[in-house]
């Protein structure tokens, strides 16, 4: 092989490797215990950037939340750094190995204020009264029965608590996975909420953020 093919074949080694990196890491500023675990974890990141969204749903130092469908734990560890050590983060989920997974990560990063709850398929088992939010992200389409998960959920709330629910949106009208904001709305209707506002900052990446408040005349 002459000169130039090994000078021509590094540069495309080079290229490729220079490719690949910035696919992988665009947007992926955060580092350590926030850090995304795998290339998936740091995709979805960059669809809804974890600092925004919790801004937007309210989460500051000290308060009390839940994670309903959190599974390994990918915005659990951005809700528990957010609310501090002052702050409680419960992590629910029905699949105990990414529970398991989640306690791993937990121990790996000294994160103390996180607690790991294994729920059943329409009982999350959340402390009674605790919470000042119930959160839900890519996970409402994954429920079996939504509506009567967030009922039994929602004496887990404080009665000024709060439920944000980030969820895709149908791609089109035949789109039959996904839930229109109507049928999100009259489903959490249905188990005891009322809307509040939608968040749409997100709408370029097909989710809104829905986030509703206990509906006391139920
Ligand atoms: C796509 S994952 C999303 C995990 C996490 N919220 C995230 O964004 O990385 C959906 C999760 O919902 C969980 N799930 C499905 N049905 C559930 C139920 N009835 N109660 C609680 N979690 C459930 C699954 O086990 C899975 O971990």
């Amino acid at each position: 092989m002459c000169k130039n093919n090994i000078i021509i074949i590094i540069i495309i080694i080079l290229f490729v490797f220079l490719f690949f990196s910035a696919a992988v890491y665009p947007g992926q500023e955060q580092e350590g215990v926030l850090a995304p675990e795998n290339f998936n974890e740091a995709r979805l990141n960059r669809l809804q950037p974890p600092d925004k969204v919790m801004d937007v749903i309210g989460i500051v130092q000290g308060m009390t939340v839940a994670e309903i469908g959190a599974g390994r734990g990918r915005y659990v560890v951005q809700l528990a750094v957010r609310v501090g050590e002052s702050g409680k983060v419960y992590a629910e989920d029905i699949d105990s190995a990414a529970l398991r997974h989640l306690e791993q990560r937990c121990k790996r990063w000294g994160l103390k204020n996180i607690e790991t709850i294994l729920g059943d398929v329409t009982d999350p088992r959340l402390p009674e009264g605790e919470l000042d939010l119930i959160f839900v992200i890519s996970s409402y389409h994954h429920f079996d029965d939504p509506v009567e998960l967030m009922r039994n959920a929602r004496s887990a709330l404080k009665s000024d608590g709060k439920l944000a629910i980030g969820e895709w949106l149908p791609r089109d009208e035949k789109d039959s996975g996904y839930n229109t904001p109507e049928e999100m709305e009259a489903q959490m209707n249905a188990a005891g909420y009322k809307l509040e506002r939608i968040e749409t900052f997100l709408e370029k990446n097909n989710m809104y953020i829905y986030i509703f408040s206990i509906d006391g005349s139920q």
